[in-house]
């Protein structure tokens, strides 16, 4: 899977050209000539513009607050020695968990309290004052103000104009964990969407469950025994609505569908109107992207998650048109995070693992609409694991950070599949052409594209005074 990675990293235009053909040698070399012209002006232009992105950086890496982001943190963890084990114990459990990857899914991992720390090192905002305050720890407990764990995992954020306030919306999950059959994966019940706001984006108040299960109507998407996940709500200044689009499925995911609601005010209540399968296809993993035109995107996982699908919205945004796009095809990818800068989209997205962790890839494309390219692995500091696991956690959503162009936050969640309500939130500071840890390997010996790091803390914060956005 590595070597597999490896080679998508790299940027397939073809460096030869091959125009050497015989009878037509004249009219070949004349080609050769013209694509020689355009590739050494794409040199050119790159170049320059990678130059001005230098500039840009140069300036912003002056900022106290940058050289605080792009620190890279290593994580010191050490997989403690293997215990001398009874031949009866080797005979009972003959494989003992030896990779990272095996000690975070095992529920008895003596590991298990760096992954999910306890109730002690909770954040509570509410009560953590002095050298702690408004310092995100990746992975531990989130209280929101009436002292509970915040329930919106799969989440989105909205920046809302009008009450100048920030709503996390996600999937509310405090109920059991459990297994619908010998095959399923595990699952809690749809309880709804859960709403939190926030002016700091670090204290939230619970604004409750804005869009709730449907308990008696069994034919109902939203009845407690199906999937509703990552809910995502958007504005529409046209309709003055708010509109969430999610991930509407049956327990064993053969439905495949995103639901649609809708709602005068950002803490709901929101209509459900209905449920579709966009442009006839299947769609899992999914997200809404609205560009700064204020038309509004469906990207979504199809066709057995081998590939995504994009395309726009209607202009109410309650339905997608007929327009639509195969992006990243055969590359097995879920989980999309869409961000812009400068012009450019990004798209963060995980391999289909199910709840298990695994390796994110950040994408870049010139038009929404593609053609996207994938550039890499994102993520910088931690270890090497950390690193290939997305530090235990799979992306979700990329809030951009107002006030500090190309700096955001990378929304992700550490699934805890034992029991699904503790799955703990990563938050980490995402940078759009920040410093390099590595050379990557470009077939050009440049890199096409500002290179988009998510860098590892195990506690950061936002910059010093920051309130929000004005
Ligand atoms: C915060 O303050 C407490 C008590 O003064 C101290 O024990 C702790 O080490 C400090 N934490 C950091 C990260 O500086
Ligand atoms: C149950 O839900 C279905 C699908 O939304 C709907 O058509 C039907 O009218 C509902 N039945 C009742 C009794 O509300
Ligand atoms: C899911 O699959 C199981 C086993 O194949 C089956 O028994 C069950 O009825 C299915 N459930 C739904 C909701 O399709």
């Amino acid at each position: 899977m590595e070597n597999k990675t490896r080679m998508k990293n790299k940027y397939k235009k073809p460096t030869t050209l091959n125009c050497y053909a015989g009878s037509r040698y004249r009219f070949s070399l004349m080609v050769c000539s013209f694509i020689g012209c355009v590739l050494l002006f794409h040199v050119y232009f790159l170049n320059q513009s990678q130059h001005s992105q230098h500039a840009v950086m140069q300036m912003n890496s002056d900022h106290p607050y940058y050289r605080e982001l792009v620190e890279v943190e290593d994580d010191g963890i050490k997989i403690p020695p293997p215990r001398k084990r009874s031949p009866r114990a080797i005979k009972r459990k003959p494989k003992r968990p030896t990779t990272l990857i095996e000690e975070f899914l095992d529920e008895s991992s003596q590991l298990r309290y760096i992954f999910f720390p306890g109730q002690k090192t909770a954040i509570d905002p509410l009560n953590d004052a002095g050298n702690e305050s408004l310092y995100y720890h990746p992975g531990r407990i989130w209280l929101d103000t009436d002292g509970n764990p915040i329930q919106a995992h799969g989440g989105g954020i909205l920046y809302d104009d009008r009450s100048r306030t920030y709503y996390w919306y996600g999937e509310y999950k405090d109920g059991p964990t459990y297994y619908a059959h010998k095959k399923a994966a595990a699952r809690v019940d749809i309880i709804g969407v859960g709403c939190y706001s926030s002016k700091d984006l670090w204290t939230w108040k619970n604004e409750g469950i804005v869009l709730a299960a449907e308990e008696a109507n069994e034919t109902h998407d939203l009845h407690t025994s199906n999937v509703l996940e990552r809910p995502k709500v958007i504005y529409n200044k046209n309709t003055n609505k708010y509109v969430m689009w999610m991930h509407i499925d049956d327990a064993n995911y053969t439905k495949a569908s995103v639901g649609i609601a809708i709602s005068n005010s950002p803490t709901g209540p929101f209509d459900y109107i209905r449920s579709t399968r966009p442009h006839g296809f299947e769609s899992r993993d999914m997200t809404i992207f609205k560009d700064d035109d204020d038309v509004a995107y469906l990207v979504y996982s199809s066709e057995d998650n081998s590939e995504l699908h994009i395309g726009p919205l209607t202009q109410d945004y309650l339905d997608v048109t007929n327009v639509m796009r195969r992006i990243l095809v055969g590359q097995h990818r879920e989980a999309p995070a869409l961000f812009k800068h400068e012009g450019t989209y990004y798209m963060i997205t995980s391999g289909c693992t199910g709840w298990a962790p695994n390796e994110a890839l950040a994408h870049a494309a010139e038009s929404v609409m593609g053609p996207w390219e994938t550039m890499g692995n994102p993520c910088v500091g931690g270890n090497k694991v950390f690193r290939l696991a997305t530090f235990f956690a799979q992306s979700t959503f990329v809030l951009p950070l107002h006030g500090f162009p190309g700096v955001f936050i990378f929304m992700a969640d550490r699934w805890n599949p034992a029991d699904l309500r503790d799955s703990r939130y990563v938050w980490l500071p995402l940078l759009v052409g920040g410093p390099v840890d590595r050379p990557l390997d470009y077939s050009f010996g440049f890199p096409l594209w500002p290179r988009v790091s998510i860098y590892w803390h195990k506690r950061w914060k936002l910059p010093y005074k920051w309130s929000g956005k004005n």
